[in-house]
């Protein structure tokens, strides 16, 4: 298992690298990833936030007892749309921190798989949501720059009182 890095960490404002090729240490890099984010209680966890900026995210699965977590490597959009529709997040990076955040909710994800095989998936329920708060981690976005002002002011002071322990490490 390993540390989950918090704002304002540098890793989780660059963008991520894409992989190259899926090896042993990536193989490594999702164990790791998938055991972090089942003890963290998440149901997605992006690798810049365990500090690897590299291009991978996954995602819990169906069942409860785990097994059938997805992996995307390299992911890209091929559709996303809808009226924007708000609904509350949190993010493991930014822990007590919860707001309101308008996306779009119907989504086509494209993304290589730990195989190695190009697959496609969509959504138009909560996956879809997750899929884009997962994409921005790779792209050095936090929920905190897609809240509204209001849900800013807030969580104002818990992102201080963050932003201060961080400094303090
Ligand atoms: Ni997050």
């Amino acid at each position: 298992m390993r540390t989950i890095v918090m704002h304002p960490h540098p890793a989780l404002r660059s963008r991520a690298l894409p992989v190259a090729k899926i090896d042993a240490s990536i193989e490594t890099l999702v164990g790791e990833m998938i055991q972090t984010m089942h003890d963290e209680g998440g149901i997605g966890l992006a690798a810049p936030q365990i500090g690897v900026s590299k291009r991978v995210f996954v995602t819990v699965g169906e069942s409860e007892d785990g097994g059938d977590e997805r992996v995307f490597i390299n992911p890209k959009f091929l559709l996303i749309d809808g009226l924007l529709e708000a609904s509350e997040e949190g993010c493991l990076s930014l822990p007590e921190i919860r707001g309101s955040v308008r996306r779009q909710p119907h989504a086509v994800i494209e993304a290589t798989g730990l195989n190695g095989e190009i697959f496609t998936m969509e959504s138009a329920e909560l996956m879809a949501r997750c899929w884009q708060h997962e994409v921005d981690h790779l792209d050095g976005i936090l929920i905190i720059d897609r809240m509204s002002p209001i849900d800013r002011l807030v969580n104002r002071k818990r992102l201080r009182a963050l932003e201060a322990a961080q400094e303090s490490e």
